[in-house]
């Protein structure tokens, strides 16, 4: 059986003080939750201090990006390298925002999945449709170009030590949360379109939901039987919300 994993996506949130407090309460209240696999990507500048705090916890840590190359004259650019450094498992790739804001593309994010994955890291691959693609109808056609960049670039076997997180863009910070039947249905449809390459690599694909998962919505949503667990934006800055997802995923 797939262990579920809720991660937090922090995005652009936090300050030392405040990430103290969170990461604390969250470990605390992490004692108690078993059979479930929990993380926190959280700003690059704070992946020090998530180590220093979460170092031998039940919780990793990881980042929200990272750059293609391997080292050189990138201004600015964080490499995978450096994200080992810092002890992070995890990080995303592909995250709408960056595809919609920074440039990402299929053929980036494809390259940031190979960079990440041959240094070690496990990325975490998000894929998702725009309000205006789904009311288009053309969800799977979108998700589908997405995971092909990737496969493409690094055959169906690149999915074995990575995690897929399902975000529909219309859902993301909105409040507007797919329903649990919209988002199994895509979540089947990726699963299904794996098993034709490798069922075994299927069945093992960790496949997360996000798109305003609250506490209170997170046990629909984990219930269905091809959603993993959740990439959690909003309510992974607050620790009982994020805890109470973190309870949701548990067998
Ligand atoms: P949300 O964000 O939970 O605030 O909708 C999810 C995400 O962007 O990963």
């Amino acid at each position: 059986m797939r262990e579920k994993l809720v991660a937090g996506n922090w995005k652009m949130h936090g300050s030392l003080a405040q990430n103290k407090a969170l990461l604390e309460a969250v470990s605390a209240g992490m004692a108690g939750v078993k059979g479930m696999k929990c993380a926190v990507c959280v700003p690059a500048p704070y992946l020090s201090q998530a180590q220093s705090l979460l170092q031998g916890s039940a919780i990793a840590w990881g980042a929200q990006n990272l750059s293609q190359h391997e080292k050189g004259a990138f201004t600015g650019e964080i490499s995978a390298a450096m994200l080992l450094d810092f002890g992070c498992k995890y990080v995303l790739v592909g995250h709408s925002e960056r595809r919609a804001m920074y440039g990402d593309d299929d053929v980036t994010v494809a390259m940031k999945f190979e960079a990440a994955q041959k240094a070690g890291l496990t990325p975490i691959l998000c894929v998702g449709e725009t309000l205006e693609e789904r009311e288009s109808g053309i969800t799977e056609a979108v998700v589908e170009r997405q995971l092909d960049a990737v496969t493409g670039r690094l055959g169906v076997a690149a999915l074995s030590k990575a995690i897929v997180a399902y975000e529909p863009v219309w859902a993301i910070g909105t409040g507007k949360t797919a329903s649990p039947e919209q988002a199994q249905a895509v979540h089947a449809f990726i699963r299904g379109k794996i098993a034709v390459q490798s069922k075994e690599i299927a069945d093992g694909l960790v496949i997360q939901y996000g798109g305003s998962v609250k506490g209170a919505n997170a046990a629909e949503l984990f219930s269905m039987p091809d959603i993993d667990g959740g990439l959690i934006g909003g309510a992974a800055l607050d620790a009982q919300e994020f805890l109470a997802i973190c309870r949701a995923a548990q067998r």
